[in-house]
């Protein structure tokens, strides 16, 4: 995989007037470590803070993601927001977050049908898959993410500008993170289930993240794995410095 990548989901975090400050700061920071862009960075603000941080990011490496999207091109769908008019904003969309999936009753098939619209608009969709903890207590893991994965590409044609985010639910926010090896397992697991879907070489243009307490001291270990191209961070990409240094870590 010839890309690295580090997105920072900042979920409902950091007014306007703050993420003016802190797109400022990030693109400073990891401008810093990372000036030719080999790791390819992205920030996720919340809705209303995305044109801001898309003036912050102007004439930056850095690219811009929203942290969901309605599948519907428009219409009576009071607090939604489409791909269409994301796509005129940001390049990135999250889709299948957990907290989406347990907060707001997101489906599998809400997953499938957002993972079309974004492609349709050509954004960059993130679709994030995992299981919880019962789930792998229950030694169940791999077969909860494989079907996370089938259904969420489901009548998907392969495109060059999915990316899948492997986060176990137990990891998130808890500061608990998955073992390397534990992770990397995980993702042989789905590239296996990508390849068998579009074939082994189309498989590997799929970059795989890890997200699930992502920080500075771990991420040099998960980029390590062969089978993790990235990370996705949540709580420690709201801090410039912390970020640029988990974008110094993965470019190693
Ligand atoms: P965390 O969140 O890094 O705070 O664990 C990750 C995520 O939810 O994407």
């Amino acid at each position: 995989m010839p890309i690295c990548m580090v997105v920072g989901n900042w979920k409902m975090n950091k007014s306007v007037a703050q993420t003016q400050t802190l797109a400022a700061e990030i693109v400073d920071k990891v401008s810093g470590v990372n000036p030719y862009g080999h790791v390819r960075v992205v920030v996720c603000p919340p809705f209303v803070a995305l044109t801001t941080a898309q003036a912050a990011l102007k004439g930056s490496l850095l690219s811009l993601g929203a942290q969901n999207l309605h599948y519907k091109a428009d219409g009576a769908f009071t607090g939604e927001v489409s791909a269409s008019m994301l796509a005129k904003i940001c390049r990135y969309v999250i889709i299948g977050h957990s907290e989406r999936r347990t907060l707001f009753g997101e489906t599998d098939a809400d997953v499938n049908l957002k993972l079309k619209a974004a492609l349709d608009a050509r954004l960059k969709p993130i679709v994030c898959i995992g299981e919880d903890s019962e789930q792998r207590g229950a030694g169940d893991a791999e077969a909860v993410v494989e079907a996370q994965l089938s259904a969420a590409l489901d009548d998907v044609e392969f495109s060059a500008n999915m990316v899948v985010a492997y986060e176990p639910v137990w990891a998130i926010g808890t500061g608990q993170s998955s073992t390397p090896e534990a992770a990397q397992a995980m993702m042989a697991h789905i590239r296996e289930t990508l390849a068998s879907i579009y074939g082994a070489y189309l498989s590997t243009q799929v970059p795989l993240l890890y997200g699930g307490s992502v920080n500075a001291a771990n991420t040099a270990e998960y980029i390590r794995q062969a089978d993790i191209d990235g990370v996705l961070v949540g709580s420690a990409s709201l801090d410039a410095g912390t970020f640029a240094d988990i974008v110094a870590a993965a470019k190693g």
